[in-house]
């Protein structure tokens, strides 16, 4: 496909009221993405007072604010019936009232301005933030190994428009999905483990109410780490090397996050120093991080991969992206991870992944109906 589409899409699974609007061209062996605007309404402030997202809050707030970000796109010049060639909505997984009002607003729209609309899977709008712009890419033509010593030099970060090499894993890892994927090609892959129970983002958020943080808690966790020791509390590593060969590239968090409840209800004296509490969240992030990158490791290495992918909420944590980056290094895979503000909910995602899903011409559509546990 030569000619560039313009893809207006709306993202309202949980609780980022997003609307985007990307030019797309290329093949599906090299999609172009060029990002006009990107919308993000973040409703942190109005779920923090209850510790976590509420979902009829969340449906509220979103259809508040979905006129309110169309608006400001229209304010910025855009012209939605000239330049709009397609309209995309997430419809799954996520919190079904939250859904409706993006599905709803995006019908109306389609039909106001006699443009299809297409629906996307908010994970594989994960999956694709990684072949956003300004996405980290480390490649292996970049590696710079020393003559002298076997030691290598981690390369330079390099901010491009990803080209990814297949085949490739994809560790996908937001609030409430942990999914290893193995892929020959961008849009075929295999799923080879996810979480039997908890998502790291969601343990993040548990543990970190636990430590009486705000929600939402990997950022807090990642930032209450920084003053601990990760080596403190030897937390369990569940399912690290399960006993049975179907857990290989599965996950488990619950047990993890009830050792530091645990932890935590034991550990004196109350109430806790600011030391003491680190020293928790630096140690139970680690712990998950290292299931993570192990886990991720293994299969790049059984799979004989030439990337490594990184996406979703939980992407966003520093430390998880340089153990994996230093490790999928070690290997000489190449390393992608999206920009920051893709790493978290957004419509730039769920536009490139309406773009790649239309590039399939045989692949088939998705309902336009909400569909809270929508698989990958
Ligand atoms: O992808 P996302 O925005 O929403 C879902 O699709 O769930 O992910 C949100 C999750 C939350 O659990 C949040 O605590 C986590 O991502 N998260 C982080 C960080 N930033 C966001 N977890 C660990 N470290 C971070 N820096
Ligand atoms: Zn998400």
């Amino acid at each position: 496909m030569k000619k560039s589409v313009i893809i207006l899409s709306i993202e309202t699974s949980c609780d980022e009221t997003s609307i985007a609007l990307l030019r797309c061209n290329g093949t599906l062996k090299a999609p172009k993405f060029k990002i006009l605007k990107n919308i993000i309404s973040s409703q942190i402030k109005i779920h923090r007072p209850f510790g976590g997202v509420v979902p009829n809050l969340a449906k509220r707030e979103h259809i508040k604010n979905l006129p309110k970000a169309l608006r400001l796109l229209r304010i910025s010049g855009v012209k939605l019936k000239r330049m709009v060639s397609l309209i995309a909505v997430t419809v799954g997984p996520g919190l079904e009232p939250a859904l409706w009002t993006g599905i709803n607003f995006a019908e109306a729209l389609s039909q106001k301005l006699n443009k299809p609309l297409v629906g996307v899977s908010h994970m594989e709008g994960h999956l694709y933030s990684c072949f956003l712009p300004k996405t980290t890419v480390i490649s292996k033509s970049q590696f710079l190994i020393s003559k002298k010593s076997s030691k290598s030099k981690l390369p330079i970060t390099n901010y491009q428009l990803p080209k990814i090499e297949f085949p490739a894993i994809a560790l996908i890892v937001s609030g409430g999905h942990t999914i290893l994927l193995h892929m020959t090609a961008i849009s075929k892959w295999t799923k080879l483990g996810e979480t039997l129970d908890d998502a790291a983002g969601e343990a993040f958020d548990k543990v970190a109410r636990m430590l009486e943080l705000p929600y939402p808690g990997g950022p807090e966790i990642q930032k209450l780490s920084a003053k601990g020791n990760p080596n403190a509390i030897k937390f369990p590593h569940p399912l690290l090397n399960p006993k049975s060969a179907k857990d290989k590239y599965n996950f488990s968090f619950s047990g993890l996050k009830t050792s530091a409840l645990y932890y935590l209800r034991d550990l004196n004296p109350k109430p806790l120093t600011l030391n003491a509490k680190a020293d928790v969240a630096a140690s139970f992030q680690q712990a998950v991080i290292d299931v993570l990158v192990k886990k991720t490791i293994r299969a790049a290495e059984e799979f004989k991969v030439k990337t490594v992918l990184l996406c979703g909420g939980v992407s966003a944590n520093k430390p998880l992206q340089e153990t994996l980056r230093t490790t999928a290094y070690d290997l000489r895979t190449n390393f992608i991870v999206p920009d920051f503000q893709y790493n978290t909910d957004n419509a730039a995602m769920i536009g490139a992944a309406a773009y790649i899903n239309i590039l399939q011409k045989n692949k088939k559509r998705l309902k336009i109906e909400a569909q809270g546990n929508l698989n990958i």
